[in-house]
């Protein structure tokens, strides 16, 4: 680490407690975080690493408003699933608390209070939509209307999802409150901002001229950002769920949660350090002292928050150092497709341990391997197969286990002892004394992908240099040259279990309990005295398993499902300028006939049994419409309209041959729609 630096504060972007998390999350933000600081813990360095739920925000509110409970029971309940996920899959937080806590509610606001009594935001008044039904202002996403752009109806006060726009409430045509459904009027309202535009000049300086060895993403982002000129941000809100705006007259008025979310790393630091004030001091040293470096790790759509306005506010409360990098992941795709929670397009962390317990290393070590560190990147489950059975597997579990069982078979389980040492031995020995280094540089600058791959490169080595040398054919003629070779083996067995740590931690310790090894530090790498001879080692055990054909089928098969299921229940048609064309509605066959007879059909309450005169000799259709109609006779003499042109269907034990066509009614009753006058049995409609 940098000379200038005593200690290391890792964050990882607060995810919203309104859903379980997925592998997106985990490939942008929590695996690079962990490989960072388990590194950093494995050199001994200080360190401490923060997490947490971000419990605040509009999406808690409406997902409680659709569920029928509170916003706290919706993030009690998402706090818990997102912490147990990140526990198995090992993301190793020094705490993992909430913004719901006391601790933070209190330092949120102070922080609020100390920057507006330095007089570091402005008061506007401006005009907001409010609601006068649910007498409420309302936050933007509770707006909805037509998209003055591409005209879709259905767009968000902030977005339109149609044409992908960014909106404001004001612009939308004709915008409805989902709240009550009422027309939202104009009314004035206070917030404070954060006068951005006035920060901008050290943000330049700081961020263009100073850190120029971020990653080109976000250097590029923010660059853009400060070029295009900052303005003031709203830092409250009106609404009722949040931190109160700590000043007089802002009842009803909550600090937006963008202003408290990452006050929630300094929040949950402080309950660390409170906690456990012996091992990790007193929490200012981790945020004020500028011998401690501070590193946020985030996914591309937090940038801006945290290398502007995040350290904007930081500066103007006026005690706090700012990052020192902010290493941003671009997207994870899922098959070729955006990961998506509202389309269900997602591997979802819980449902992975279920469908493949025991294998959290996998997904860490393909997460990683595909990591999204300098463009979108795809995850395909062929991939993870692929990389699961012909690198972990075939060669650094294969590697390991050839080495420990030949040593159980010929030495009795002991480490062996080295007799000689061959040119070959000591070339392949040259191959991984520099590996140190190297992942090193690599970790140190957050390219964990390569860093993987250095770790996996030291694998291939150890296998290569097995399969190469073969000591289970040396041992009917030199047994002392086949010893030699499983004790350079088991060393770099032991170089593996430390170089791996970072990445596969669960692997790593059940290698490092079947070589038995007593100190376990990154700065031992490279070295091949790690396992002294004749001592015992642990019980070999296989490091990783195969994954089969058919579990990869049926994950793939299980997202296909979650798209049609998707497809089915969003469809939606676009009641004005939509995508269905005059040859779609060709292909249906509509006609007029006479009801001949209409009956229920016997043990169903739904179905109603047609007669047709159809003008081609008749027909029998089904139609599901019987508590539309208690009385069916009253439709007998009636001119309808169906669907001529439909297979033959089998319900009940009946034959159906076509479609009603009814129209719903507001209170859900079915009306089966006439033609206005008298035409022809047969006629088409069209
Ligand atoms: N909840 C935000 C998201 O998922 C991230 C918040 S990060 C913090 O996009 F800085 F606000 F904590
Ligand atoms: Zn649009």
């Amino acid at each position: 680490m940098d000379k200038k630096f005593k200690r290391t504060t890792v964050t990882s972007a607060l995810p919203y407690a309104n859903g379980p998390v997925h592998i997106g999350h985990l490939a942008g933000v929590y695996v690079p975080a962990d490989i960072y600081v388990r590194y950093l813990r494995l050199k001994g360095e200080e360190v401490v690493f923060i997490g947490g739920s971000d419990e605040h925000g509009v999406p808690v509110t409406i997902r409680a408003k659709k569920e029928g409970c509170t916003p706290q029971d919706v993030v009690d309940r998402y706090h818990k699933i997102i912490k147990d996920s990140f526990q198995e899959f090992g993301i190793s937080f020094d705490i993992y608390s909430r913004t719901t806590s006391k601790t933070h509610h209190k330092l949120a606001s102070d922080f609020f209070r100390t920057i507006y009594d330095k007089n570091g935001f402005i008061e506007k008044t401006s005009d907001q939509y409010y609601d006068e039904e649910a007498k409420t202002f309302l936050a933007d996403r509770y707006i909805v209307g037509e998209c003055p752009r591409c005209h879709a109806q259905g767009a968000y006060g902030d977005q339109c999802e149609k044409c992908g726009s960014a909106l404001s409430p004001e612009e939308l045509i004709n915008p409805i409150s989902k709240l009550s459904g009422a027309k939202p009027v104009l009314r004035s309202t206070k917030h404070w901002y954060l006068p951005l535009d006035k920060h901008e000049a050290w943000l330049r300086k700081w961020i263009l001229d100073e850190h120029k060895e971020w990653r080109p993403n976000v250097y590029g982002q923010c660059k853009s950002w400060l070029d295009t000129g900052l303005q003031p941000r709203a830092v409250s809100r009106d609404l009722d769920w949040g931190i109160p705006v700590p000043v007089e007259g802002a009842e009803g008025k909550v600090l937006y949660v963008w202003f408290d979310a990452p006050i929630g790393y300094i929040s949950n630091t402080k309950e660390l350090c409170d906690n456990n004030p012996e091992k990790y001091g007193n929490w200012e040293k981790w945020w004020k002292d500028p011998e401690t470096r501070l590193i946020h790790f985030i996914g591309k759509d937090n940038i801006v928050f945290h290398c502007i306005v995040f350290p904007a506010m930081l500066k103007a409360e006026g005690s706090f150092i700012l990052p020192d990098n902010v290493p941003s992941n671009e997207f994870l795709n899922l098959e070729g497709d955006k990961i998506s929670t509202s389309r269900n397009w997602a591997v979802w962390l819980n449902e992975y341990l279920v469908d493949f317990p025991g294998k959290q290393d996998t997904l860490r070590y393909v997460l990683t391997a595909n990591a999204p560190e300098t463009k979108d990147n795809d995850f395909t489950w062929k991939d993870f197969q692929t990389r699961n059975n012909s690198e972990l597997v075939a060669i650094y579990g294969n590697f390991v286990n050839r080495a420990l069982v030949l040593t159980k078979k010929y030495c009795d389980g002991k480490v062996p002892p080295v007799s000689q040492m061959t040119d070959y031995d000591k070339e392949t020995l040259k191959e991984f004394a520099d590996v140190k280094e190297k992942l090193e540089s690599l970790l140190d600058n957050f390219k964990f992908r390569d860093a993987q791959k250095e770790a996996m490169n030291l694998a291939r080595i150890g296998n290569k240099y097995l399969a190469d040398t073969e000591p289970w054919k040396l041992a009917k003629t030199d047994m002392d040259r086949t010893l030699s070779i499983l004790h350079l083996s088991l060393q770099i067995a032991a170089n593996l279990a430390i170089a791996f740590e970072p990445f596969l931690p669960f692997s790593s310790e059940k290698l490092r309990k079947m070589l038995n090894m007593q100190s376990f530090e990154w700065n031992q790498l490279g070295r091949i005295d790690l396992l002294k001879t004749g001592a015992e080692l642990g019980t070999p055990e296989l490091l990783f398993e195969k994954i089969e054909d058919d579990a990869i089928e049926a994950q793939i098969q299980r997202l296909e499902n979650n798209k049609k299921e998707n497809e089915k229940n969003n469809w939606q048609p676009d009641p004005i300028n939509g995508q269905s064309t005059i040859d779609d509605f060709a292909k249906l066959d509509i006609r007029v006939g006479t009801v001949l007879e209409c009956q229920k059909v016997k043990k169903s309450d739904k179905l109603l049994q047609f007669k047709i005169d159809d003008g081609l000799g008749g027909r029998t259709i089904l139609s599901g419409i019987a508590k539309s109609y208690p009385d069916p006779a009253e439709l007998v003499g009636k001119q309808v309209c169906f669907v001529a042109n439909f297979p033959t269907r089998k319900m009940m034990g009946l034959e159906s041959q076509g479609m009603i066509m009814s129209a719903v009614n507001s209170d859900g009753n079915l009306v089966v729609i006439s033609p206005s006058k008298q035409v022809a049995n047969g006629s088409h409609v069209g």
